[in-house]
């Protein structure tokens, strides 16, 4: 957990050095799907600190791994002993666009279950960390889900993947479905980032499709460890290798799905 949190700070603080200079940003599959060498950068790092440390251990992260037409299936599988998970940069858009809103995600997994999470934002300093049994924490301080009863009092947040940013898509008639019985819903841009406001109590619920293991493999822990809940669309235990993703605050799980299915 120790060495997790150094190299994510590490990471952080080369982010923020190199965040000075040009980012020369890069298009993967569409205008919306982006990378910039300060991704690549702190992908790198994180990569070669491990890869030191821990010879033995698996690695999967984004920008590496990302482009594999079977990269959604890679964890249909679990997968043996000691590996990471790991996204470089979580909201490479807001980080583009200077949005101080987005994060480095690092899970530690052992033999195919999410072991550590760590969440850190470079620019607020807020470092989200769990590991399993051993409770959640915002730096020093642990965290809880929020108390909100009933949906009518959640605070909701969703996203969509680059490809699902056209007309129509199912998330925009999803949205459209809470209004009226959620207090509201917002589109952050860093999935990690809201897996850990789930946990922390900022947001009482967030659901997404077609996330890929680096966005979640570190929230997933945070937010468990914080007292959430977190299935797939059918109200079962996530597994990696699913495509829906619902979290909430326990306590309005069931309502959200029912809405959203
Ligand atoms: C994205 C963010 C965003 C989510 C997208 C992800 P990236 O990750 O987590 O919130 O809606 O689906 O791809 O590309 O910025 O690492
Ligand atoms: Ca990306
Ligand atoms: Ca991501
Ligand atoms: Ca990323």
């Amino acid at each position: 957990m120790q060495d997790a949190i150094r190299y994510v700070k590490a990471a952080g603080g080369l982010i923020m050095e190199l965040m000075k200079k040009p980012l020369q940003i890069q298009e993967k599959k569409n205008q919306s799907d982006l990378v910039t060498r300060v991704d690549m950068h702190s992908e790198h790092f994180l990569r070669d600190q491990i890869c030191r440390d821990y010879p033995d251990h698996w690695i999967l992260s984004e920008e590496t791994d990302g482009g594999r037409e079977d990269s959604h299936m890679m964890l249909q599988e679990p997968r043996q002993g000691y590996g990471w998970i790991i996204d470089p940069i979580d909201g490479t858009i807001n980080f583009i666009h200077h949005l101080s809103h987005f994060a480095i995600s690092v899970g530690v997994m052992k033999d195919g279950c999410p072991l550590i999470g760590i969440v850190y934002n470079p620019v607020t300093d807020e470092l989200y960390s769990a590991r399993k049994h051993g409770g959640a924490f915002l730096n020093d301080d642990p965290i809880h889900v929020g108390q909100e009863q009933d949906i009518c009092e959640a605070l909701l947040a969703t996203g969509f993947q680059a490809k699902d940013w056209k007309p129509n898509s199912v998330v925009v008639e999803q949205i459209g479905r809470m209004t009226g019985k959620a207090r509201s819903v917002r589109i952050l841009g860093a999935a990690s980032l809201d897996l850990c406001l789930v946990a922390s109590g900022g947001l009482t619920g967030f659901w997404h499709d077609g996330l890929y293991p680096w966005d979640v493999a570190a929230g997933l822990v945070i937010l468990q460890e914080a007292g959430g809940q977190v299935t797939n669309a059918a109200g079962k235990a996530f597994e990696l290798s699913d495509t829906t993703l619902v979290a909430s605050n326990s306590v309005i799980h069931e309502a959200l799905i029912s809405i959203l299915v």
